[in-house]
């Protein structure tokens, strides 16, 4: 007896404030008023001591008589604008955090891989360190799809030996991984590409179209994996992944 069966995955035991507080119900002070004015019930009985700890997969835990449905873990996707940077925090300019104004559990939250600046599209903001990890991470190889408006006439060009091989970028001394272009449209001006790459190298779009002499005028990221950018998610805006995508997700980098 005593001893823990090493399969039986621990089942978290945490303070009732900081629960709640992570599922989404107001900053720690806040859930301690909501505690106070005795609107929070453990098991059916009020409670007024926001120290007590819970084990939220077996305590049946309530406020206003709601059940609070335990999520370990949150996952958004977000159609970035330009102007906002990847960061938690930022000194200089306002952060992709910023933009999740309705979201209690916001300052939990971290982006999964960078988006430059001026970049905007597809951004995946999670609580879920594991899942973060293994997406940026260059053994999973994940394809990150970009919708980009280069400079100038790339019709000529014969992008299928990269598909293979990649490309070196002499400046930076850097062979990149295999990469994918299809051109959607091309005059002399400037033209329209769809550009598929597999590495998370800072700036990766923009050195492989500049080293071929199509600088990049407007990018912006439409896939990442198998979870593409919601066509109704107007820029700036965000929503919850479902179920599904989180699934679909984690399947990719062998979770679950
Ligand atoms: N490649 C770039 O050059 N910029 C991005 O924001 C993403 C990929």
């Amino acid at each position: 007896m005593g001893l823990l069966c090493p399969f039986i995955k621990k089942e978290p035991n945490i303070r009732l404030d900081r629960f709640l507080a992570n599922q989404g119900f107001g900053s720690r002070s806040e859930v301690q008023k909501l505690i106070k004015k005795r609107f929070v019930k453990v098991n059916d009985k009020e409670v007024k001591d926001p120290s007590i700890h819970i084990d939220p997969l077996k305590d049946k835990i309530t406020v206003e008589d709601e059940d609070v449905e335990y999520q370990e873990n949150f996952y958004f996707m977000l159609n970035k604008p330009s102007g906002y940077i990847t960061a938690t925090y930022d000194e200089n300019y306002p952060t992709v955090i910023e933009l999740l104004t309705d979201e209690p559990i916001k300052d939990r939250l971290f982006p999964i891989g960078r988006l430059d600046l001026d970049t905007e599209g597809l951004l995946i903001l999670t609580t879920d360190g594991q899942l973060a990890h293994r997406l940026a991470h260059p053994k999973w190889n994940i394809e990150k799809e970009y919708y980009a408006i280069v400079e100038g006439d790339v019709s000529k060009i014969d992008f299928s030996p990269f598909e293979k091989e990649g490309i070196y970028l002499k400046k930076d001394k850097y062979k990149t991984k295999p990469f994918k272009v299809k051109v959607l449209s091309s005059s002399k001006e400037e033209s329209k590409i769809l550009i598929t790459v597999s590495e998370g190298k800072y700036h990766i779009v923009k050195k492989i179209m500049q080293s071929l002499g199509h600088p990049v005028k407007y990018l912006k990221r439409i896939r990442m994996g198998n979870l593409k950018l919601d066509k109704n998610l107007e820029i700036g805006n965000y929503r919850p992944l479902t179920e599904e995508e989180i699934k679909n997700l984690k399947n990719l980098v062998n979770l679950e």
